[in-house]
């Protein structure tokens, strides 16, 4: 296997090139799992998966997941989902518009572990907005002093999906199934490796425990410090790039674009599994 990693910035995001030949194969999913743990978010420019290949390529990276079988403007018969605003396909856009906000998926799904990591491929772009911005909760954490690492790896958070799309949808114009929709995570995620993350973004409601002005004041900080230039990147999408991220270590949102743009993307996911306490 012939495969060339550029880095993008020091704390975040790599670029790989890759025979189009060989990136459904083993040695690649390999090495992506691999560099998603390192840098975060992964870059193959221009890949051109269709909906079959990307999901072989997913299922080299481990047992896939659907958590957006209930979503509106929802999933084909490849597991993935299609997002997009174009209100032929899509009758409820405001969970898609959720995605303008900081995020990590699959955060309020109490069934499920957290997934492990998120495929997502342009099929077309939009003229204006519809960049992808990424923000490394690994660096977010690593960078964090040990006082308050030690404190933070107490904390376990309540996601909801009620706080993810607050900006975007009232309560009660929800579905009743999501109104209740939530899950807790503890705020350090700790991979096998040792490697740890920060679990937040939109969907984090409140500290168990602590008021929750407090725990809100806590996320919108710590927000603010992952996305600092540092640790994010903004991708440029072109057509048939596909990104693959590791979706506890990099919280991700959408720059906003409109109903009328054509913008489609293709997402699946790996599924994560919980770790041994
Ligand atoms: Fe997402």
């Amino acid at each position: 296997m012939s495969l060339k990693v550029e880095a993008i910035k020091p704390a975040v995001g790599a670029i790989v090139h890759v025979d189009r030949s060989q990136i459904l194969g083993k040695a690649v999913a390999r090495k992506c799992l691999e560099l998603i743990e390192r840098h975060g978010v992964v870059v193959f420019p221009r890949a051109g998966l269709d909906n079959e290949e990307q999901k072989i390529f997913t299922d080299n990276l481990g047992a896939s997941v659907s958590f957006t079988s209930n979503a509106p403007g929802s999933g084909d018969k490849s597991g993935g989902y299609n997002i997009t605003l174009d209100p032929k396909i899509n009758n409820e856009p405001e969970y898609v518009q959720g995605t303008f906000f900081w995020h990590l998926d699959g955060m309020p799904m109490a069934n499920i572990a957290p997934p492990k990591a998120s495929v997502l491929s342009c099929r077309r772009k939009s003229a204006t907005g519809g960049q992808t911005e990424f923000a490394s909760t690994f660096a977010a954490y690593d960078a964090l002093s040990e006082e308050d690492k030690a404190e933070y790896g107490r904390l376990t958070v309540v996601h909801s999906l009620v706080a993810g799309v607050r900006e975007v949808k009232a309560f009660d114009e929800l579905q009743p199934h999501m109104r209740t929709r939530k899950a807790e995570r503890p705020l350090v995620w700790t991979y096998p490796s040792g490697r740890k993350a920060l679990l937040i973004g939109y969907t984090a409601d409140e500290v168990v425990g602590w008021p929750k002005a407090e725990g809100r004041a806590l996320f919108a900080r710590l927000l603010e410090w992952a996305a600092q230039p540092a640790f994010s990147y903004r991708h440029q999408w072109q057509e048939g790039d596909l990104v693959v991220w590791d979706n506890c270590g990099a919280l991700h949102r959408v720059i906003p674009y409109s109903k009328d743009s054509g913008r489609l993307m293709h997402r699946t996911s790996v599924a994560g599994a919980e770790l041994a306490a």
